[in-house]
């Protein structure tokens, strides 16, 4: 898969440490630059992934877990929607500020590759949007995902389309569904970013253990 620029001043594919990553995303975060940018670029992913999910959950106070949270934008997609109670957890303490108060229910600066220091079952969904993608998440974060997440919940995510196969994304989903620890409810290619021809395949997977 060829690799595309989107064409920020470091070209995303090029990062490859956990802290390469957090400084470009704290340089991208001043300034509100990071969502101006999402804005001209009309960056859909948090949206086509809120309405999907939505269109699998009635109750509006079920307790989401959006990781990789950014700036906000998918905590604004949730609240339009009517979602009352989620909190975020990002690697970036820049796009973490730059949330809006009162938006998500607790914030929390993590780094996603470990483990997390939240209770088996605590959440009835997770999200995750824009954040499986060249560098960043890991494939395996998705354990800890399915482990914060009751029997029942759901996970709705967006993987890059350049990482799905290279960083082992499509045997990852596979064998979590093979082991029976979640059922595939959705899975599509999404516009994501089409307006830089990045698309990314968007999943909704229900947690079964
Ligand atoms: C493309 S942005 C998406 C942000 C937000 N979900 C959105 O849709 O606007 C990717 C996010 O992943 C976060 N990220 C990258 N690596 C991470 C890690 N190891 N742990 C936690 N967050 C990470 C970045 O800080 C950034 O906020």
């Amino acid at each position: 898969m060829a690799q595309k620029d989107i064409g920020n001043k470091v070209p995303l594919h090029t990062l490859r440490t956990t802290n390469e990553v957090r400084d470009f995303y704290d340089d991208w975060g001043n300034e509100k630059k990071y969502d101006q940018d999402m804005c001209d670029w009309n960056y859909t992913g948090p949206k086509e992934v809120v309405d999907t999910f939505k269109s699998h959950v009635t109750k509006k106070d079920t307790l989401i877990f959006d990781a990789g949270c950014g700036s906000g934008l998918v905590g604004q997609a949730l609240r339009d929607q009517g979602f009352l109670k989620f909190d975020g957890a990002d690697l970036s303490q820049t796009l973490l500020d730059a949330i809006p108060p009162n938006l998500y229910r607790s914030l929390y600066q993590v780094d996603l590759n470990q483990s997390l220091n939240i209770p088996d079952n605590t959440y009835d969904a997770v999200t995750c949007v824009g954040t499986f993608t060249y560098g960043h998440v890991k494939a395996d974060a998705l354990n800890e995902f399915v482990r914060i997440t009751k029997d029942g919940g759901l996970l709705c995510f967006t993987i890059n389309e350049g990482v799905y196969i290279d960083s082992g994304f499509d045997t990852k989903l596979a064998t979590l569904e093979n082991d029976g620890v979640w059922r595939k409810l959705e899975f599509f290619k999404s516009d994501y970013l089409a307006s830089k021809n990045v698309n990314a395949w968007l999943g909704l997977y229900q947690v079964t253990k």
